[in-house]
């Protein structure tokens, strides 16, 4: 793993987080991105070599909608750079880790991403990403 990616936080109000965030940080999100699979729409906001993926339900079976209900808003992952994602993946799930997809889906950001279950790791929701 190469460094922090993003850090996602689910949100109930993508346009009012947008403005929140842009105040928190002095600066716009720089797109806009809905995933249709995932039943999300983010927005992302670059803080030097990281960024920040707000993440908004587009449907109520939506994974951030089940995640709102429960525990409201928050971080929802960290996303940690990987060089090689089916490399990666295998060395993890040779170390005992969890995985939810074994097979990288399509992200956010043009990305190819892996999950990891959250009870492997500490109650983080872990996931990898690689740059498609
Ligand atoms: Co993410």
């Amino acid at each position: 793993m190469r460094k922090i990616e993003h850090l996602g936080i689910a949100v109930k109000d993508l346009e009012q987080s947008n403005a929140l965030f842009k105040r928190l940080l002095g600066k716009e999100h720089y797109k806009e991105e809905a995933v249709e699979g995932e039943g999300v729409k983010t927005s992302f906001f670059q803080i030097g070599e990281t960024k920040i993926e707000l993440l908004e339900a587009s449907r109520d079976d939506s994974p951030i909608a089940k995640y709102i209900a429960k525990k409201s808003e928050g971080i929802h992952h960290i996303a940690f750079d990987v060089q090689d994602i089916y490399a990666e993946v295998a060395r993890l799930k040779n170390e005992g880790f969890e995985i939810l997809n074994e097979i990288p889906k399509e992200g956010a950001d043009n990305k190819l991403v892996v999950f990891l279950h959250p009870k492997s790791t500490n109650g983080v929701l872990v996931e990898l990403c690689q740059e498609k």
